[in-house]
């Protein structure tokens, strides 16, 4: 993945240039719950949104769901990732995920990793009747995202935690309390079904070796130390995370279209 500016771009694609292929705040682990919860078989016409480098893409499709369709809302991303995913029952459109073009209850499954975060209030709202609208009756919706916490947090610390979060992934990312994400799905008529959490630990030794293998982990390392301005721009990432570790988790939801 080739940045013109390091020092300016999403935290995400900062990562993803360094060889970091797991971008979403609860690692493998909650997306291997998150597919296991969508229970996807043979039968399953399966939407992603927001599929970036592809690595749960990897995972849906060895369960060989009867089509995958990835929605990216990055042009370049999205022709990378038609190249790895290459079969008939597969597609990637590059487009913003509110407006792929897709028909009415086409799909049973659709999931969606650390993308609704990054939109503003409405637009997620958008994005969830989107879901919707594209689901047969009875399909599931699934969520990974940031959770804000405890419930009672108060107004001042989330303002601060959000601008903190943006200035630091140069993303305006508002994340939600595990009631507020469970509201917003309620009231574009989704019924939940399961929910789980993980800690915030994107940027952790620990979870980056689980997530991405021992080989890749030290591929990852070099590559941080050999570009200066990548590091300055991680380790202030990782200062937020940590710094707010007590008030941020990962939530998982699983949702029914009702
Ligand atoms: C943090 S990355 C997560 C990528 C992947 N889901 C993962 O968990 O590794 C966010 C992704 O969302 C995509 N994205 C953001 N807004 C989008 C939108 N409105 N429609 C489609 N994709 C979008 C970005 O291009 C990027 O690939």
């Amino acid at each position: 993945m080739k940045i013109k500016d390091l020092s300016k771009a999403p935290g995400h694609w900062v990562l993803a240039s360094m060889g970091k292929r797991v971008l979403r705040p609860g690692g493998v682990e909650l997306t291997t719950k998150l597919i296991d919860a969508l229970n996807i078989n043979k039968n399953d016409h399966v939407i992603e949104f927001a599929p970036g480098l592809g690595a749960t893409a990897k995972i849906t499709l060895a369960k060989h769901p009867k089509s995958y369709t990835g929605i990216e809302g990055d042009e370049q991303v999205a022709g990378k990732l038609r190249k790895k995913i290459n079969a008939n029952h597969c597609k990637i459109i590059a487009s913003d995920a509110v407006e792929s073009g897709l028909s009415d209850e086409c799909a049973s499954k659709i999931y969606g990793e650390a993308v609704l975060t990054m939109l503003a209030d409405h637009r997620k709202s958008e994005l969830m009747r989107e879901a919707r609208r594209m689901l047969c009756k009875g399909g599931l919706y699934a969520i990974h995202e940031i959770e804000l916490c405890p419930e009672n947090i108060s107004s001042e610390e989330k303002a601060k935690i959000q601008k903190d979060l943006a200035r630091a992934i140069r993303v305006n990312a508002r994340p939600l309390t595990r009631t507020e994400w469970i509201n917003l799905l309620e009231s574009e008529n989704f019924k939940i079904k399961c929910i789980e959490n993980n800690p915030m630990h994107l940027l952790k030794t620990t979870r980056i070796l689980s997530d991405e293998g021992l080989i890749r982990t030290l591929k990852i390392g070099f590559n941080i130390f050999s570009h200066p301005v990548a590091l300055k721009r991680i380790l202030e990432m990782r200062s937020v995370f940590n710094r707010y570790a007590n008030h941020m988790q990962s939530i998982m939801i699983v949702a029914e279209k009702q």
